[in-house]
């Protein structure tokens, strides 16, 4: 088992260059089996995300292999339909793959898919969707059995936005002959790289970004290089930890035109932030001052994925914040641990009031989900003494080695092995 062991006190200040983004790099990969040629994954992170999702490729009868930042995929030998069970439970992209499996085999079985515990996570949306382009779907004891024999191009209209069902249906859409328009799509930025890496693969994909994406089928798709998008989260996410240690940090290789919502409320809390094409500078007051309120929301609004990191640095903020939560109904699993570290949080259903205290004090805890644990990694960045972060696997899904961009920007954070 794995932790970080962080000094905390110490003021974030130097330059780091930001990891490409995981939640752009997962949907790409399931995408590669839709053609019979080679992809090649410039500057993927080394995740533990990615790794199994690497390995559900492998026994799917795809070849792939990671060197270094280089992710190639190989799915000439690509023979099966059938979701591993195990691999699929520990991860829910694994979801991603059954739209371009359908797309290549025109049937696909999977189990219900696993991952963090933020929520139930039901897959109905991405069901439903696939029902729209006439697939038909058989719960055989948990065991999901899609027939997509009769699939058809035509309207899909998602009740709510999600980001996994879009992308989902893009890759199911993208071979079949005729126009697919998906309606009330989710506008996430990893959706427009999705629709940049199929375009570059041959596709005609327009409108991704928007809530209306229309996906013009083309016969074959061919392998291409291509790199993910840079990871607005984990640029967020370090502008947090500098921001509650008093900072001064510049980072590279950040989507700024796909972070207002996160900077705004980083303006809010009295940071200054100079942005050029793909970088930042941010430099934090003495003290952050509260938010007045910060709702979680589908992209353009603030993203569930920075939620928790916020109220971390929101808890020595200035007077008191509210956070609602609105995308996923279990996300507050870290406010336990930011109490016992001498935090003021009250949680009611969806909603956070957070007291602003003068200090942290460090201790052990643990993370339970993998941004509630970067949000107690950059609690103890600020606390008084040493914090003792355990279970940092799950801060390894998303970020690839927390503990080394926070020590280059001046952290004393250390990976420690617990018996
Ligand atoms: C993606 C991101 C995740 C982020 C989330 C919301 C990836 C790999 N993951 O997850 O980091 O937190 O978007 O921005 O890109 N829902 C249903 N039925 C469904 C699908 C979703 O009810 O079939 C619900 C979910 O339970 C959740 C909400 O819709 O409450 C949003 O989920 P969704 O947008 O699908 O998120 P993911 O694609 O799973």
């Amino acid at each position: 088992m794995d932790a970080f062991l962080i000094r905390g006190g110490r003021r974030l200040d130097g330059e780091y260059r930001v990891q490409n983004a995981k939640n752009a790099a997962l949907p790409i990969m399931a995408a590669s089996i839709l053609t019979e040629e080679k992809t090649l994954l410039k500057g993927c992170p080394a995740l533990s995300d990615i790794r199994n999702m690497g390995e559900i490729l492998k026994t799917l009868g795809c070849r792939v292999h990671m060197d270094g930042g280089d992710l190639t995929i190989d799915p000439q030998g690509l023979s099966s339909y059938e979701m591993p069970d195990g691999l699929a439970k520990k991860l829910r992209s694994s979801i991603f793959m059954l739209g371009p499996i359908l797309a290549r085999f025109h049937k696909a079985t999977v189990t219900f898919p696993g991952g963090c515990e933020i929520g139930l996570r039901p897959i109905d949306l991405h069901l439903k969707g696939l029902k729209q382009l006439n697939v038909s779907i058989r719960n055989e004891g948990g065991v999901i059995c899609c027939d997509g024999h009769h699939m058809q191009p035509g309207n899909v209209h998602f009740d709510y936005p999600s980001v996994g069902a879009t992308e989902n249906i893009m890759m199911a859409a993208v071979l079949l002959k005729g126009v697919t328009t998906i309606h009330n799509a989710a506008r996430e930025p990893e959706i427009v790289d999705l629709q940049n890496f199929l375009n570059r693969m041959g596709a005609k994909i327009a409108g991704a970004g928007t809530d209306t994406i229309q996906i013009q089928g083309v016969y074959r798709l061919h392998g291409v290089e291509y790199t993910p998008m840079a990871d607005r989260i984990v640029a967020g996410t370090l502008m947090a930890a500098a921001a509650v240690t008093s900072g001064h940090i510049r980072l590279t290789n950040v989507p700024v035109q796909d972070m207002v919502a996160i900077m705004a409320k980083l303006e809010e809390m009295g940071c200054l932030i100079t942005r050029k094409q793909e970088e930042i500078i941010l430099r934090a007051p003495d003290r952050l001052r509260a938010f007045s309120q910060l709702q979680t929301q589908p992209h353009p609004g603030f993203p569930t994925d920075m939620q928790a990191q916020m109220m971390a640095i929101a808890t020595l903020a200035k007077e008191t914040s509210v956070v609602v939560e609105n995308v996923f109904e279990n996300r507050f699993a870290h406010a336990g641990d930011l109490n016992r570290m001498g935090a003021r949080i009250i949680l009611n259903g969806r909603t956070a009031v957070i007291h602003g205290v003068e200090g942290l004090n460090g201790l052990s805890v643990t993370a339970r989900d993998l941004r509630g644990g970067a949000a107690l990694a950059i609690a103890g960045l600020a606390a008084r003494g040493e914090t003792l972060v355990e279970k940092a696997e799950y801060i390894d899904r998303g970020y690839d080695r927390l503990e080394d961009a926070l020590c280059s920007l001046g952290g004393d954070v250390r990976r420690i092995i617990l018996p």
